[in-house]
């Protein structure tokens, strides 16, 4: 039975792999090798009829959620495979992905340190003997992780949140909810400055009652990234008593591979939190894993708020991930391209855009674009315009394959010719 789940699982990849085309191979190819393709693919006429993506029905090219258009690594869909037959079984001690944890993001965990007896596991033989700090508070998905830190920091009252205006909101979302129900919440929306979250005025609307910052960084919607020593001197001229939520969703999509993010804050600062996800560079949303690093006093109060660990399967496959490094690098490469192409069409096209460093980008197509929206799925392509409140001209365009994203660039411009 297994082996034949291996097989399907098997040719499944070869499948990718035809799909995909020789482009998948990616590590093979320079950026300006899969630039060079793009020209070839551009002038072929590619339509959404032509596209099969991973993980979507054939002909729909989904460019709005921030997805993985590769899907997750062969080595996660294995390490599923291998773990179906065991979900029968609660997993108590399985799941432990903290090792692969540290060792992708480079953090030296301490020694594991043995407990008093008292506080050995159950069944007397010795279960449970030793118990090892990390740095690591892992949920299902970041989301759940952003909404417990909105429940521990927040849903008391007499609480405040800032986050930029624009940011992912998911925190100040969250506190929305609890003043609906009557609880007082102050919410400080703090706008971004060229598109950038602006720190010097985020730092001046700290009140003394203000219990968390967030921080979004690549920034969603806008896309862009600060640097790691403009987060650290804002971190360092917070009161110790407010909390920094860093949210890292997209913090592998960065270009520069020597960048430095925010895990060594998390790590020194007592009031630090750095969020991170499997949903994007890993491709695996659907399994609903993520992960903070934080100190033990944020993990003690946020797990008074934990209603359930993540499962079985998604540590399995978050644990394999981890490990598969060629994956990972080519679901950046893949990236990296989507971004250069996206540059340089719009470049060409006299479209503004906002420069991005993670796997979607913002684009002013200077005419109301929810039309413009519409007609693109009608022809099979699906982006969003998630602030058209403000920026009603604008789409935001998240990362498809090298055939996606010529599709995209096909069809955007025919609609752009067409609609007024
Ligand atoms: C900035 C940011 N943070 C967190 C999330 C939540 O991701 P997930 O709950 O899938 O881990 C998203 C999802 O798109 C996001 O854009």
């Amino acid at each position: 039975m297994l082996n034949s789940i291996m097989e399907k699982v098997d040719s499944g990849l070869s499948r990718r792999r035809f799909l995909t085309g020789a482009l998948a191979a990616g590590a093979a190819l320079t950026l300006a090798d899969r630039l060079a393709l793009a020209q070839t693919m551009a002038s072929s006429g590619l339509t959404a009829k032509d596209i099969h993506g991973i993980g979507v029905e054939p002909g729909l090219v989904r460019m709005a959620l921030n997805e993985n258009p590769i899907g997750p690594s062969p080595m996660a869909l294995k390490a599923i495979a291998e773990n179906m037959f065991k979900i029968n079984r609660y997993s108590f001690g399985g799941g432990d992905i903290t090792g692969a944890l540290a060792e992708f993001d480079g953090i030296e965990l301490p020694p594991p340190r043995e407990l008093p007896a008292g506080m050995r596991g159950m069944g007397g033989g010795g279960g449970f003997r030793f118990r090892r700090q990390t740095p690591f508070f892992i949920t299902a998905g970041s989301g759940a992780l952003l909404t417990q830190i909105a429940l521990a920091y927040l849903s008391k009252g007499g609480t405040e949140v800032i986050e930029a205006d624009m940011g992912y909101g998911d925190v100040s979302g969250e506190a929305e909810d609890y003043q609906e129900a009557g609880i007082d919440v102050n919410i400080i929306r703090v706008p971004v400055k060229n598109y950038e979250h602006d720190l010097d005025a985020m730092l001046a609307a700290i009140t003394p009652k203000t219990s968390v910052v967030v921080i979004t960084n690549p920034n969603n919607p806008t896309g862009t990234l600060l640097s790691f020593e403009e987060t650290e001197k804002f971190v360092n001229s917070v009161p110790e008593n407010v909390l920094v939520v860093i949210d890292e969703a997209y913090i592998h999509f960065v270009k520069d591979p020597a960048y430095q993010t925010a895990a060594s804050l998390a790590t020194t600062h007592d009031n630090v939190i750095v969020t991170r996800t499997f949903s994007k560079v890993f491709g695996m949303p659907g399994m609903r894993l993520g992960y903070g690093i934080c100190s033990q006093a944020i993990q003690e109060k946020l797990g008074f708020y934990s209603t359930g660990r993540a499962n079985a399967l998604a540590y399995a496959a978050g644990e394999a991930s981890l490990k598969d490094r060629s994956h990972y690098d080519r679901s950046r490469a893949v990236v990296l391209h989507f971004r250069e192409r996206l540059e340089e069409e719009f470049t060409k096209m006299g479209l503004e855009f906002i420069p991005s460093e993670s796997n979607f980008m913002m684009v002013n197509l200077g005419k109301p674009s929810m039309n413009i929206m519409r007609e693109m799925f009608r022809k099979g392509v699906m982006v969003t315009n998630r602030r058209r409140q403000q920026m009603p001209t604008w789409i935001r365009v998240s990362s498809g394959d090298e055939r996606e994203t010529e599709v995209f660039l096909n069809v955007l411009k025919e609609v752009l010719g067409k609609t007024s």
